[in-house]
Protein backbone atom coordinates (compact mmCIF):
# COMPACT_ATOMS: atom_id res chain seq x y z
CA UNK A 1 0.00 0.00 0.00
CA UNK A 2 1.26 3.40 -0.77
CA UNK A 3 1.54 5.95 1.89
CA UNK A 4 0.99 9.03 -0.23
CA UNK A 5 -1.27 8.77 -3.22
CA UNK A 6 -1.42 11.28 -5.62
CA UNK A 7 -4.28 11.12 -8.90
CA UNK A 8 -4.68 13.37 -11.78
CA UNK A 9 -3.60 16.11 -9.56
CA UNK A 10 -3.78 20.03 -11.57
CA UNK A 11 -3.06 23.28 -10.26
CA UNK A 12 -4.28 26.49 -12.00
CA UNK A 13 -3.61 29.86 -10.37
CA UNK A 14 -6.23 32.16 -11.50
CA UNK A 15 -4.35 35.34 -10.70
CA UNK A 16 -3.75 38.75 -13.08
CA UNK A 17 -2.03 36.01 -15.62
CA UNK A 18 -3.39 32.40 -15.32
CA UNK A 19 -0.94 29.72 -14.33
CA UNK A 20 -1.13 26.00 -14.78
CA UNK A 21 0.94 24.97 -11.97
CA UNK A 22 0.57 21.05 -12.37
CA UNK A 23 -0.85 19.12 -15.19
CA UNK A 24 -2.48 15.96 -14.85
CA UNK A 25 0.32 14.75 -12.07
CA UNK A 26 0.04 11.10 -10.92
CA UNK A 27 2.32 9.60 -8.23
CA UNK A 28 2.74 6.68 -5.41
CA UNK A 29 4.93 6.83 -2.63
CA UNK A 30 5.38 4.25 -0.08
CA UNK A 31 6.56 3.69 3.17
CA UNK A 32 10.30 4.11 3.91
CA UNK A 33 10.71 5.82 0.57
CA UNK A 34 13.05 8.62 0.33
CA UNK A 35 11.54 10.26 -2.93
CA UNK A 36 13.47 12.61 -4.97
CA UNK A 37 11.50 15.46 -6.77
CA UNK A 38 13.53 17.22 -9.21
CA UNK A 39 13.38 20.22 -11.40
CA UNK A 40 13.82 23.31 -13.17
CA UNK A 41 12.92 26.61 -10.95
CA UNK A 42 9.03 27.06 -11.74
CA UNK A 43 8.27 23.35 -12.49
CA UNK A 44 5.61 22.77 -9.83
CA UNK A 45 7.49 21.02 -7.37
CA UNK A 46 6.96 23.55 -4.10
CA UNK A 47 3.34 23.57 -5.31
CA UNK A 48 2.89 19.58 -5.89
CA UNK A 49 4.88 19.02 -2.14
CA UNK A 50 2.12 21.31 -0.70
CA UNK A 51 -0.85 19.62 -1.41
CA UNK A 52 0.48 16.70 0.75
CA UNK A 53 -0.08 18.62 3.82
CA UNK A 54 -2.57 20.62 1.82
CA UNK A 55 -1.25 24.01 1.86
CA UNK A 56 -2.70 24.28 -1.55
CA UNK A 57 -5.89 22.60 -2.65
CA UNK A 58 -5.74 20.72 -5.93
CA UNK A 59 -7.97 22.86 -8.84
CA UNK A 60 -8.76 18.59 -9.73
CA UNK A 61 -7.49 15.84 -8.87
CA UNK A 62 -7.01 13.49 -5.31
CA UNK A 63 -3.95 13.74 -2.60
CA UNK A 64 -4.30 10.38 -0.42
CA UNK A 65 -2.64 9.93 2.58
CA UNK A 66 -2.61 6.73 4.34
CA UNK A 67 -5.64 5.77 2.07
CA UNK A 68 -7.46 9.07 3.41
CA UNK A 69 -8.64 11.45 0.46
CA UNK A 70 -7.54 14.81 1.81
CA UNK A 71 -10.60 16.49 0.08
CA UNK A 72 -13.01 14.25 2.42
CA UNK A 73 -12.07 15.10 5.98
CA UNK A 74 -13.31 17.64 8.07
CA UNK A 75 -11.20 20.74 9.31
CA UNK A 76 -10.67 18.29 12.89
CA UNK A 77 -9.27 15.05 11.17
CA UNK A 78 -7.22 17.27 8.69
CA UNK A 79 -5.51 18.82 11.45
CA UNK A 80 -4.95 15.05 12.64
CA UNK A 81 -3.46 14.32 9.73
CA UNK A 82 -1.36 17.55 9.56
CA UNK A 83 0.60 16.70 12.46
CA UNK A 84 1.64 13.36 10.73
CA UNK A 85 3.62 15.18 8.04
CA UNK A 86 6.24 17.60 8.86
CA UNK A 87 8.12 20.22 6.33
CA UNK A 88 11.49 22.05 6.29
CA UNK A 89 12.04 24.88 3.93
CA UNK A 90 15.32 26.81 2.44
CA UNK A 91 14.68 29.32 4.35
CA UNK A 92 14.22 27.40 7.33
CA UNK A 93 11.30 29.99 8.50
CA UNK A 94 12.98 30.39 11.94
CA UNK A 95 11.08 33.12 13.73
CA UNK A 96 14.14 35.05 14.70
CA UNK A 97 12.84 36.44 18.25
CA UNK A 98 12.56 33.22 19.70
CA UNK A 99 15.10 30.67 20.92
CA UNK A 100 16.05 27.55 19.66
CA UNK A 101 14.15 26.01 22.39
CA UNK A 102 11.06 28.21 21.90
CA UNK A 103 11.11 27.77 18.02
CA UNK A 104 11.43 24.04 18.74
CA UNK A 105 8.66 24.24 21.24
CA UNK A 106 6.24 25.81 19.07
CA UNK A 107 3.90 22.60 17.60
CA UNK A 108 4.14 21.38 20.94
CA UNK A 109 2.64 24.09 22.68
CA UNK A 110 0.05 24.08 19.85
CA UNK A 111 -0.37 20.95 19.85
CA UNK A 112 -1.62 20.92 23.85
CA UNK A 113 1.75 18.89 25.08
CA UNK A 114 2.26 20.48 29.06
CA UNK A 115 5.27 22.41 29.87
CA UNK A 116 6.99 19.26 31.63
CA UNK A 117 6.84 16.74 28.44
CA UNK A 118 7.90 20.16 26.04
CA UNK A 119 11.49 20.37 27.99
CA UNK A 120 11.64 16.42 27.90
CA UNK A 121 10.50 16.34 24.41
CA UNK A 122 12.71 19.80 23.05
CA UNK A 123 16.08 18.10 24.63
CA UNK A 124 15.23 15.15 23.23
CA UNK A 125 15.13 16.53 19.70
CA UNK A 126 18.08 18.81 19.96
CA UNK A 127 20.38 16.40 21.37
CA UNK A 128 18.90 14.30 17.90
CA UNK A 129 20.26 16.89 15.41
CA UNK A 130 23.28 17.62 17.82
CA UNK A 131 22.40 21.11 18.95
CA UNK A 132 21.60 20.47 22.71
CA UNK A 133 24.31 23.19 23.98
CA UNK A 134 22.32 26.00 21.97
CA UNK A 135 18.94 26.10 23.22
CA UNK A 136 18.98 29.12 24.36
CA UNK A 137 20.65 31.05 21.70
CA UNK A 138 18.47 32.68 19.04
CA UNK A 139 18.75 31.78 15.26
CA UNK A 140 21.03 34.32 14.02
CA UNK A 141 23.57 33.24 16.40
CA UNK A 142 23.52 29.65 14.25
CA UNK A 143 24.89 29.01 10.98
CA UNK A 144 22.53 27.91 8.30
CA UNK A 145 23.40 24.56 8.92
CA UNK A 146 22.57 24.76 12.60
CA UNK A 147 19.40 26.44 11.87
CA UNK A 148 18.38 23.65 9.22
CA UNK A 149 18.49 21.54 12.39
CA UNK A 150 16.76 23.53 14.25
CA UNK A 151 14.11 23.40 11.66
CA UNK A 152 14.43 19.51 11.35
CA UNK A 153 14.01 19.56 15.31
CA UNK A 154 10.95 21.71 14.90
CA UNK A 155 9.34 19.27 12.13
CA UNK A 156 9.95 16.39 14.17
CA UNK A 157 8.59 17.73 17.29
CA UNK A 158 5.29 15.63 16.86
CA UNK A 159 6.75 12.33 15.90
CA UNK A 160 5.32 12.73 12.03
CA UNK A 161 5.31 10.03 9.98
CA UNK A 162 6.32 12.06 6.63
CA UNK A 163 8.58 14.50 6.07
CA UNK A 164 8.41 16.75 3.14
CA UNK A 165 11.44 19.02 2.54
CA UNK A 166 11.09 21.91 -0.02
CA UNK A 167 14.84 22.77 -1.14
CA UNK A 168 15.99 22.29 2.27
CA UNK A 169 19.95 22.64 1.51
CA UNK A 170 19.68 24.67 -1.24
CA UNK A 171 20.71 27.29 0.51
CA UNK A 172 24.15 25.53 2.09
CA UNK A 173 27.06 24.81 0.82
CA UNK A 174 28.10 21.31 0.01
CA UNK A 175 29.90 20.31 2.89
CA UNK A 176 26.51 21.66 4.74
CA UNK A 177 24.41 20.05 2.95
CA UNK A 178 25.99 16.54 3.02
CA UNK A 179 25.58 16.22 6.72
CA UNK A 180 21.86 17.99 6.41
CA UNK A 181 21.21 15.00 3.90
CA UNK A 182 23.05 12.29 6.44
CA UNK A 183 20.79 13.64 9.15
CA UNK A 184 17.94 13.10 6.47
CA UNK A 185 19.02 9.81 5.73
CA UNK A 186 18.92 8.60 9.79
CA UNK A 187 15.45 10.37 10.39
CA UNK A 188 14.23 8.11 7.33
CA UNK A 189 16.11 4.94 8.95
CA UNK A 190 15.84 4.79 12.61
CA UNK A 191 12.66 6.65 13.08
CA UNK A 192 10.78 5.32 10.28
CA UNK A 193 10.05 8.77 8.37
CA UNK A 194 9.17 8.85 4.67
CA UNK A 195 10.63 11.28 3.21
CA UNK A 196 9.76 13.83 0.41
CA UNK A 197 13.02 15.81 -1.18
CA UNK A 198 12.22 18.85 -3.43
CA UNK A 199 15.24 19.89 -4.80
CA UNK A 200 16.92 21.25 -8.57
CA UNK A 201 20.31 19.18 -7.73
CA UNK A 202 20.70 15.85 -8.76
CA UNK A 203 23.67 15.51 -6.30
CA UNK A 204 20.57 15.46 -3.64
CA UNK A 205 18.88 12.73 -5.39
CA UNK A 206 21.74 10.58 -5.48
CA UNK A 207 23.23 11.20 -2.42
CA UNK A 208 19.93 9.69 -0.19
CA UNK A 209 17.08 9.39 -2.59
CA UNK A 210 16.00 5.99 -3.81
CA UNK A 211 13.26 6.89 -5.68
CA UNK A 212 13.41 10.59 -7.94
CA UNK A 213 10.21 11.51 -10.46
CA UNK A 214 11.46 14.28 -12.56
CA UNK A 215 9.43 17.61 -13.14
CA UNK A 216 9.20 19.44 -16.06
CA UNK A 217 6.32 22.82 -16.67
CA UNK A 218 3.94 20.89 -14.24
CA UNK A 219 4.50 17.22 -15.47
CA UNK A 220 5.95 14.75 -13.76
CA UNK A 221 8.18 13.39 -16.99
CA UNK A 222 9.60 10.52 -15.41
CA UNK A 223 9.77 8.65 -12.72
CA UNK A 224 11.49 5.33 -10.97
CA UNK A 225 14.40 4.13 -8.89
CA UNK A 226 16.89 6.53 -8.46
CA UNK A 227 19.35 3.94 -10.06
CA UNK A 228 17.30 3.27 -13.49
CA UNK A 229 16.83 6.81 -13.57
CA UNK A 230 21.11 7.34 -13.24
CA UNK A 231 22.03 4.71 -15.88
CA UNK A 232 19.13 4.97 -18.30
CA UNK A 233 17.37 8.89 -18.63
CA UNK A 234 14.19 8.60 -20.86
CA UNK A 235 13.96 12.18 -21.53
CA UNK A 236 15.92 15.16 -22.71
CA UNK A 237 15.48 17.17 -19.27
CA UNK A 238 16.33 13.91 -16.77
CA UNK A 239 19.35 13.27 -19.38
CA UNK A 240 20.11 17.06 -18.12
CA UNK A 241 20.17 16.69 -14.85
CA UNK A 242 22.07 13.44 -14.84
CA UNK A 243 24.71 15.09 -16.82
CA UNK A 244 25.55 17.22 -14.74
CA UNK A 245 26.52 14.99 -11.80
CA UNK A 246 27.37 11.92 -14.34
CA UNK A 247 29.37 13.37 -17.36
CA UNK A 248 29.00 10.38 -20.23
CA UNK A 249 30.01 11.90 -23.65
CA UNK A 250 33.09 11.47 -25.32
CA UNK A 251 35.15 14.66 -24.13
CA UNK A 252 35.35 17.62 -27.04
CA UNK A 253 39.24 17.49 -27.25
CA UNK A 254 39.22 14.12 -28.50
CA UNK A 255 36.57 14.53 -31.38
CA UNK A 256 38.79 15.57 -34.29
CA UNK A 257 41.31 13.07 -33.98
CA UNK A 258 38.74 10.07 -33.71
CA UNK A 259 36.90 12.42 -37.16
CA UNK A 260 40.03 12.01 -38.50
CA UNK A 261 40.66 7.90 -38.12
CA UNK A 262 41.12 5.27 -41.21
CA UNK A 263 40.24 2.60 -39.78
CA UNK A 264 36.81 1.27 -39.48
CA UNK A 265 35.46 1.85 -35.58
CA UNK A 266 32.52 2.15 -33.40
CA UNK A 267 32.30 3.77 -30.04
CA UNK A 268 29.67 2.38 -27.25
CA UNK A 269 28.81 3.71 -24.23
CA UNK A 270 29.18 0.72 -21.30
CA UNK A 271 27.10 0.80 -18.44
CA UNK A 272 27.75 -1.73 -15.47
CA UNK A 273 26.33 -1.99 -12.25
CA UNK A 274 29.00 -3.29 -9.82
CA UNK A 275 32.55 -2.88 -11.44
CA UNK A 276 34.29 -6.17 -10.44
CA UNK A 277 34.01 -6.72 -14.19
CA UNK A 278 35.39 -3.14 -15.15
CA UNK A 279 39.30 -4.55 -16.23
CA UNK A 280 38.62 -8.21 -17.28
CA UNK A 281 35.49 -6.75 -19.33
CA UNK A 282 38.02 -4.80 -21.44
CA UNK A 283 40.81 -7.11 -21.12
CA UNK A 284 38.62 -10.15 -22.34
CA UNK A 285 37.63 -8.12 -25.47
CA UNK A 286 41.15 -7.29 -26.20
CA UNK A 287 42.59 -10.89 -26.15
CA UNK A 288 38.92 -12.68 -27.37
CA UNK A 289 38.55 -10.42 -29.94
CA UNK A 290 40.19 -9.00 -33.20
CA UNK A 291 39.59 -5.45 -32.00
CA UNK A 292 41.50 -2.79 -30.57
CA UNK A 293 40.01 -1.09 -27.67
CA UNK A 294 40.62 2.48 -26.66
CA UNK A 295 39.06 4.19 -22.93
CA UNK A 296 37.96 7.55 -24.30
CA UNK A 297 36.16 8.12 -21.01
CA UNK A 298 35.63 6.57 -17.81
CA UNK A 299 32.80 7.94 -14.66
CA UNK A 300 31.93 5.77 -11.20
CA UNK A 301 29.45 6.85 -9.26
CA UNK A 302 27.62 5.46 -6.36
CA UNK A 303 24.29 5.03 -5.79
CA UNK A 304 22.53 3.82 -3.63
CA UNK A 305 25.98 1.52 -2.86
CA UNK A 306 25.73 0.45 -6.09
CA UNK A 307 28.56 1.06 -8.06
CA UNK A 308 27.82 2.24 -11.49
CA UNK A 309 30.57 2.76 -14.33
CA UNK A 310 30.15 4.07 -17.61
CA UNK A 311 32.58 3.37 -20.25
CA UNK A 312 33.06 5.52 -23.46
CA UNK A 313 35.59 2.98 -25.41
CA UNK A 314 36.55 3.30 -29.04
CA UNK A 315 36.38 -0.37 -30.91
CA UNK A 316 38.95 -0.11 -34.03
CA UNK A 317 38.47 -3.38 -35.98
CA UNK A 318 35.76 -5.31 -38.74
CA UNK A 319 32.44 -5.15 -38.22
CA UNK A 320 31.96 -8.63 -37.29
CA UNK A 321 34.86 -8.15 -34.66
CA UNK A 322 32.74 -5.38 -33.24
CA UNK A 323 29.63 -7.29 -33.46
CA UNK A 324 31.43 -10.16 -31.24
CA UNK A 325 32.38 -7.51 -29.00
CA UNK A 326 28.50 -6.29 -28.23
CA UNK A 327 27.14 -10.01 -27.86
CA UNK A 328 30.39 -10.50 -25.41
CA UNK A 329 29.32 -7.21 -23.29
CA UNK A 330 26.03 -8.37 -23.33
CA UNK A 331 26.38 -11.60 -22.58
CA UNK A 332 28.10 -10.38 -19.44
CA UNK A 333 24.96 -8.77 -18.31
CA UNK A 334 25.97 -5.24 -19.01
CA UNK A 335 24.78 -2.76 -21.36
CA UNK A 336 26.19 -0.78 -24.09
CA UNK A 337 24.74 1.86 -26.28
CA UNK A 338 26.19 3.37 -29.97
CA UNK A 339 27.35 6.72 -29.68
CA UNK A 340 27.36 8.60 -32.62
CA UNK A 341 30.02 11.72 -32.58
N1 LIG B 1 0.28 31.30 -5.13
C1 LIG B 1 0.57 31.37 -6.44
N2 LIG B 1 -0.08 32.22 -7.26
C2 LIG B 1 0.18 32.30 -8.57
N3 LIG B 1 1.11 31.55 -9.19
C3 LIG B 1 1.80 30.67 -8.44
C4 LIG B 1 1.58 30.54 -7.03
N4 LIG B 1 2.41 29.59 -6.54
C5 LIG B 1 3.12 29.15 -7.60
N5 LIG B 1 2.77 29.80 -8.73
C6 LIG B 1 3.31 29.55 -10.07
O1 LIG B 1 3.19 28.17 -10.36
C7 LIG B 1 4.33 27.69 -11.06
C8 LIG B 1 4.98 26.58 -10.26
O2 LIG B 1 5.53 27.13 -9.07
P1 LIG B 1 6.27 26.28 -7.96
O3 LIG B 1 5.41 25.13 -7.58
O4 LIG B 1 6.68 27.20 -6.90
O5 LIG B 1 7.53 25.71 -8.76
P2 LIG B 1 8.94 25.18 -8.22
O6 LIG B 1 8.81 24.90 -6.78
O7 LIG B 1 9.22 23.98 -9.05
O8 LIG B 1 9.95 26.26 -8.50
C9 LIG B 1 5.24 28.90 -11.27
O9 LIG B 1 4.98 29.42 -12.55
C10 LIG B 1 4.79 29.84 -10.19
O10 LIG B 1 5.03 31.19 -10.57
MG1 LIG C 1 9.87 25.64 -5.18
Amino acid sequence: MSLIRLEHLTKIFDGKNKVEALNDVSLEIEEGDIYGIIGYSGAGKSTLVRMINALEVPTSGKVFVEDQCLGDLSDKELRTTRKKIGMIFQQFNLLNSKTIYNNVAIPLKLNGVGKADIDKRVDELLTFVGLADRKNAYPDQLSGGQKQRVGIARALANNPSILLCDEATSALDPKTTESILDLLKEINEKLNVTIIVITHEMNVIRHICNKVAVMDYGKVVENGSVIDVFTNPQTKIAREFVGNLIHDEVPAPLVPGIRAMTENYKILRIKMKNTEHTEPLLWELNTKFEVKTNLLYCTISIIEGIVIGIMLVLFAGTDDEIRKCEEYILKCGEQYEEVEL
